[in-house]
C-alpha cells in the first residue's frame, strides 16, 4: 500500500512539471499528539476520557458546548489555564514540517485542520493555504455581543486567573475556537457555499490523526472527485468515526470495503508514516533539514 502511495506522489511530481499538481490536507489533534498535545478521542491519553472528570460536567464534549458555557465559563477556563495548548514551548512535529514540504514543492493546495495549536502557521506554512475549520485562538469574541478582541490578551488574562469580559456589554469572553452548537468560521462557511472548490479539483486526499467523528469535517472527504485518491493516515483508528465510546458516525469511505479501488488505509503513527514516505520519494534529507531548524 505505501509503495502504491509514493509511486503515485512521484507520478503527481512529474506532473509537477507540465501542471498544477493539488494535493489537500485534511488533519486532527493526531497530528499533534508527538508535540505532546493530546488528542481528544485516543482511549486513556485522549482529553475526553483523561481530562475531564474533575468537572463533573453532564458529558466531557460539555466542556466545548456554547450553552454551556454562557451559563458557566469557569470550566473552560481552568481547562485552559491547565490544559490547553499550544504552551509556548510547543514546537510543529514532523507531520507539520512534511505539510510544509509539500507547499514548499508546490503540490499543496490547501490544509483543512481542526486544530486550534497553530502549528501549522509555526511550521511555517502560509496562513493562506491553511483553512482552521474549528476557528484560532489568535482572537476572542465576547459570548453576548460578538465584539472581537484579541485572543492572546484574552488566553493571558484567563491563564492569570481573571475572566476577561466584554468592554463594551460585559459579557464573557470566549477565543475564537468553534464550540459545539457554534457555526464555522465565515471564511469556512463561505468555501461550503462554493462547493469547496480546492477539494473539487484535488488530485490527492490526504487525511491525518483524526477520528472524522465530528461533521461537518468528516463529510468533507466526499467533496473530492470520484477519481480522486483518499489516503488516510492514522494511529489507531479507521476513520469510521469511532474511536472510542464519545464518537458519533463519521464520513463516508471504503478503507477495507470490497469495491475500494482509491482509498487506502496507512496505519501507524503520522510522523512515521509520513518519513517513509518522503524516504521513498527522495525527500527524506530535505524533510530532516526542516526538523532541525
Ligand atoms: P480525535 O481525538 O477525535 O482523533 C484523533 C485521531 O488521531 C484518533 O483517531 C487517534 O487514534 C489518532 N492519533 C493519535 N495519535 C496519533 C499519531 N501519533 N499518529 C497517527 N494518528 C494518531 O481528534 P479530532 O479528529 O481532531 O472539536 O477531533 C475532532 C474534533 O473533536 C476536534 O476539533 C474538537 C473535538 O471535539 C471541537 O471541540 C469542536
Ligand atoms: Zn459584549
Amino acid at each position: 500500500d505505501l509503495d502504491g502511495v509514493t509511486q503515485f506522489m512521484e507520478k503527481l511530481e512529474q506532473k509537477k512539471e507540465r501542471k498544477d499538481v493539488r494535493i489537500v490536507v485534511m488533519v486532527g489533534a493526531g497530528i499533534s499528539v508527538s508535540a505532546g498535545v493530546p488528542d481528544f478521542r485516543s482511549m486513556t491519553t485522549g482529553i475526553y476520557q483523561n481530562k475531564m472528570d474533575k468537572y463533573s460536567l453532564p458529558t466531557p464534549q460539555h466542556m466545548f458546548d456554547i450553552d454551556y458555557f454562557i451559563s458557566d465559563q469557569g470550566p473552560f477556563y481552568d481547562f485552559v489555564k491547565t490544559e490547553l495548548y499550544p504552551k509556548s514551548s510547543t514546537l510543529p512535529t514532523v507531520f507539520h514540517h512534511f505539510m510544509n514540504l509539500l507547499q514548499e514543492k508546490k503540490m499543496l493546495s490547501r490544509i483543512y485542520t481542526q486544530n486550534i495549536d497553530m502549528l501549522e502557521r509555526l511550521a511555517g506554512i502560509p496562513q493562506e493555504i491553511i483553512c482552521e475549520v474549528h476557528g484560532t485562538l489568535s482572537t476572542s469574541s465576547c459570548a453576548n455581543c460578538k465584539k472581537q478582541c484579541d485572543g492572546f490578551t484574552t488566553m493571558r488574562r484567563i491563564r492569570k486567573g481573571e475572566k476577561p469580559t466584554c468592554e463594551k456589554c460585559g459579557g464573557p469572553q470566549k477565543p475564537d475556537i468553534v464550540f459545539f452548537g457554534e457555526k464555522m468560521p465565515r471564511k469556512v462557511q463561505e468555501q461550503m457555499k462554493l462547493d469547496m472548490p480546492d477539494l473539487k479539483k484535488c488530485d490527492l486526499l490526504i487525511v491525518a490523526g483524526t477520528s472524522l467523528a465530528v461533521q461537518p469535517f468528516a463529510s468533507f472527504i466526499d467533496a473530492v472527485p470520484r477519481s480522486t485518491p483518499r489516503i488516510f493516515i492514522n494511529r489507531d483508528s479507521d476513520g469510521s468515526g469511532r474511536n472510542g465510546e464519545y464518537d458519533d458516525p463519521g464520513g463516508q469511505h471504503l478503507w477495507g470495503k470490497c469495491g475500494n479501488y482509491r482509498d487506502v488505509l496507512l496505519r501507524g503513527d503520522c510522523d512515521k508514516v509520513v518519513t517513509n514516505i518522503c524516504r521513498d520519494l527522495g525527500w527524506l534529507a530535505e524533510l530532516q533539514s526542516k526538523i532541525k531548524t
